[in-house]
């Protein structure tokens, strides 16, 4: 025999009064006609100073757009999205942050108010301005540490190895006639290894901070990248540059480098790619940064930063940098097609 279950009106009183969520029911004017005791919590008034409060008391003038345009788009049947931010004044005075879902209040066909579930979101919104603030912090002093490296690499260490080169020549030539073949040999030999030992020595300074992106910007060290694919990994890459150029603050020159950088080593460590194409787009108030190209391609997780616990750093650090220049990045890729990453940053106006 089939048993029918239904809420009475006292099982949904219960469930509204102590639902971990706040929430509260307003008429159209934005009076308040009923809430619950986690609304108490969010709010920091009573239910007593709610029931007949109107919602502008913590839905203040400056935080009102956003609640207008959802009133606005429900009522004209508008899809909205939920649950959606919004910001509220409590009682003591400070400013929370809510994750709110709103709906009609719909009576006899009729629509009578609104009513919202929301969630305090303030201590996590705040731990996680916190964190990107630490991660930018983070980001810039392993910038200036590398650009230090970088420099005492060059301007320390490759002038001895230089000297050394030049001392081993003028004891050869001078020495040539009266040295024996063996030792003569070994000397050559002892002369190649310093200069190998400083084209590392070069090319690791070079990795660290490229000179080229300080002495003369963005566009030669794209080039010079680019080029590098091509010379030494067999990758026909190309850089293009469209728009009319603005001039680049440093510190967007030094990130957008980061990411392409990241975006091309992954195509000549994963991709398996026979080109690839880096174009800068200077827009009115943006510029745009993409790098693809023809390779295997990839399957995004649907939450890339799931992505750092297996040791992967890179595309998270490309979405990082790009935040934080006030921008946005996204990764497209498709299986046996190739990936695109495309990044977007303001200009200032
Ligand atoms: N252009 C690409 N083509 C194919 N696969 C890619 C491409 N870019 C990234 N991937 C895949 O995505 C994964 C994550 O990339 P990510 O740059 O985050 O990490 P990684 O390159 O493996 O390591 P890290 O950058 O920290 O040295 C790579 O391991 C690779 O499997
Ligand atoms: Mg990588």
């Amino acid at each position: 025999m089939e048993t029918r279950f239904e809420l009475t009106e006292q099982n949904y009183r219960y469930l509204f009064d102590n639902a971990s969520d706040a929430m509260w029911v307003h008429d159209m004017e934005g009076n308040i006609l009923d809430a619950n005791k986690a609304c108490e919590k969010l709010t920091g008034y009573t239910r007593d100073e709610l029931v007949g409060m109107n919602i502008t008391r913590f839905l203040t003038e400056e935080f009102l757009d956003a609640a207008r345009e959802v009133k606005r788009k429900l009522l004209e049947g508008e899809a909205i999205e939920q649950s959606y931010e919004q910001r509220l004044l409590r009682k003591d005075g400070i400013i929370g942050i809510m994750k709110m879902a709103t709906s009609l209040v719909i009576i006899g066909g009729e629509i009578r108010g609104f009513q919202h579930i929301a969630r305090d979101v303030t201590t996590e919104k705040q731990m996680q301005e916190n964190m990107r603030f630490y991660v930018g912090q983070i980001t810039r002093a392993q910038e200036d540490e590398r650009k230090l490296i970088a420099r005492q690499l060059h301007d320390d260490m490759a002038p001895p190895l230089l000297l050394l080169i030049q001392r081993l020549d003028s004891v050869t030539s001078r020495t040539r006639p009266k040295l024996h073949n063996s030792l003569k040999d070994a000397l050559e030999d002892l002369r190649n290894q310093v200069i190998e030992a400083l084209e590392y020595l070069r090319r690791f300074a070079q990795d660290l901070r490229p000179r080229i992106l300080d002495d003369l910007g963005l566009i030669a060290a794209l080039e010079w990248i680019a080029e590098d694919l091509a010379k030494n990994y067999g990758i026909d890459a190309h850089v293009e540059v469209a728009g009319i150029e603005h001039s680049l603050s440093a510190e967007v020159q030094l990130l957008l480098f980061r990411i392409a950088q990241e975006a091309l080593s992954n195509i000549r460590r994963h991709a398996k790619a026979s080109m690839a194409e880096v174009e800068l787009k200077f827009e009115n108030n943006k510029v745009r940064l993409s790098i693809s190209d023809n390779g295997k391609g990839f399957d995004l997780p649907s939450h890339p930063e799931s992505l750092a616990s297996t040791g992967k750093l890179g595309i998270i650090g490309m979405y990082e940098r790009a935040r934080l220049l006030g921008g946005s990045l996204k990764v497209q890729s498709e299986l046996g097609k190739g990936t695109q990453v495309v990044a977007e940053v303001p200009l200032p106006e």
